[in-house]
């Protein structure tokens, strides 16, 4: 979608274009122009017609003229344009206390918080690391589970990503650099580097090339509409592969919008919450018009909606073991009678450590939410979701269902920002609680013996 820069560009140089045009092929000046089609309306007769507030001479006429046009640009917006709701590490998930700002709470509360004895900081497997639209013609630099990355489209179409530091001297590839056929060429004294290997083939000022010259090439997958690498701390390639979802490819179910939300909790604590179905009704049951402030969302005032849920979390076998499925049966009443459109069942498949496709199975509403959770440090997690709806849905309506999702998963969010990772979890013998015991036994396949750790832990494996 083009920026509001753009837009302004295209404006004026159509305007300036067509006056350009209107003086110098024409002779006419762009006053005239405007004057001879004030006359011929006026000599229409269809200023007689019109109330007062309708004379084109009137400085009424021109302020009633900018209201509707600023109040059906909003309303376009609204109703047509995909939601784009993107909140930062401060904007939600605290709790304001209205004599700090809130990156003041964010850092006093980060730096006061227990971590508690956490599992290493990166596991194993396929992540997101960038939604493909965004990467064009340039190489982006990107910075995710501890890797500085740089992302980049050949002349043939395909993704290669590399490490970004360039090993002749350490300039970054994604600051800069160009894509030259294949390759990506270092902004710094040129050396270019192959994209599906990373290594290096041209040194501008020198006939040899020293073979150890290359950065590290990714293993990456585009589907979805998204770039995947895969991690693995000890070198292993993938052992499984993302399914690709066959509506989207094929354009039967169409981007709705996205949302992009950063939390600071470690990443397991995010997968978990599927398996936690007790927390379903503490953090999910107030409507979504009481908010997202867990301290304030059971007000009475918005008592009269209510979000029901059931769900239930089981492992797929072998050789799909990776795959942990929760499914959700949700439910929204007024005055505790069901709006049936909403009535929905949302199968949520959790791929890996960090990408889970949520499809929703309504009586009308049909798409899915991609949900890619990925590491951007070893405790801050960048948590992007992007809605698929069949394309009769109107977007209108999928921005229901995306603030619906958004506002949740800031209640969510609100917990993680404070809470400490609980390695040895106090919990009662009841189905709610075994399932956390399972998540947490079946997550830990995505660790390895070299998976990386906090700094400050000792390097055991006590997880
Ligand atoms: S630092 Fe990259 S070519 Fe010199
Ligand atoms: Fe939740």
């Amino acid at each position: 979608m083009p920026s509001i820069r753009a837009r302004f560009i295209v404006l004026t140089v159509t305007v300036s274009v067509a006056a350009a045009a209107n003086d110098t092929l024409f002779k006419i000046p762009l006053f005239e122009v405007g004057e001879i089609y004030m006359k011929r309306v006026v000599n229409s007769g269809l200023m007689d017609e019109m109330p007062n507030y309708m004379n084109l001479y009137s400085p009424t006429f021109y302020i009633i003229l900018t209201v509707l046009s600023v109040a059906g640009y909003i309303l376009y917006g609204l109703i047509f344009r995909p939601i784009d709701r993107v909140r930062f590490l401060s904007d939600v998930g605290y709790r304001p206390d209205g004599r700090f700002s809130k990156k003041e709470i964010a850092n006093s509360v980060m730096k006061r918080r227990v971590v508690g004895n956490i599992p290493p900081v990166y596991p194993n497997g396929w992540f997101g690391v960038m939604e493909s639209w965004k990467l064009k013609n340039e190489p982006v630099y990107v910075s995710v589970l501890g890797e500085q990355l740089v992302v980049f489209r050949g002349d043939k179409g395909e993704v290669h990503v590399l490490d970004a530091y360039c090993p002749h001297m350490g300039a970054n590839l994604g600051v800069g650099g160009r894509v030259v056929g294949d390759c990506i060429e270092c902004p710094f004294h040129g050396w270019k580097f192959r994209g599906h290997d990373g290594k290096c083939v041209q040194v501008p000022y020198s006939e040899k090339v020293p073979d150890f010259a290359k950065v590290k090439s990714w293993t990456s997958v585009e589907i979805n509409g998204w770039v995947h690498i895969w991690y693995h701390a000890e070198g292993i390639e993938p052992t499984w592969k993302l399914p690709e979802l066959e509506e989207i490819s094929n354009g039967r179910w169409q981007y709705k919008g996205r949302t992009e939300h950063y939390i600071n909790a470690h990443i397991e604590e995010i997968p978990e919450n599927g398996a936690d179905v007790a927390h379903l009704k503490q953090v999910h049951e107030p409507f979504m018009a009481a908010g997202t402030d867990l301290t304030t969302m059971w007000s009475k005032y918005f008592s009269w909606g209510q979000h029901k849920w059931k769900a239930s979390w089981h492992q797929m076998s072998s050789p799909d073991e990776h795959v942990g499925c929760m499914t959700v049966f949700h439910d929204l009443k007024f005055f505790g009678i069901s709006l049936p459109l909403v009535k929905v069942k949302v199968n949520a498949m959790q791929i890996g450590p960090g990408v889970v496709y949520l499809t929703i199975d309504g009586s009308i509403f049909k798409g899915a939410w991609l949900h890619y959770l990925t590491p951007v440090e070893p405790l801050v997690q960048k948590l992007v979701h992007n809605l698929y709806m069949h394309w009769t849905v109107p977007n209108i309506v999928a921005k229901f269902f995306m603030l619906t999702e958004a506002i949740q998963i800031e209640r969510d969010i609100m917990i993680w920002n404070n809470k400490k990772f609980e390695a040895k979890p106090v919990f009662t013998r009841t189905m709610e609680d075994s399932l956390i015991a399972r998540h947490r036994r079946w997550y830990q396949q995505f660790y390895s013996e070299h998976s990386p750790r906090l700094k400050f832990q000792k390097d055991t494996l006590d997880w």
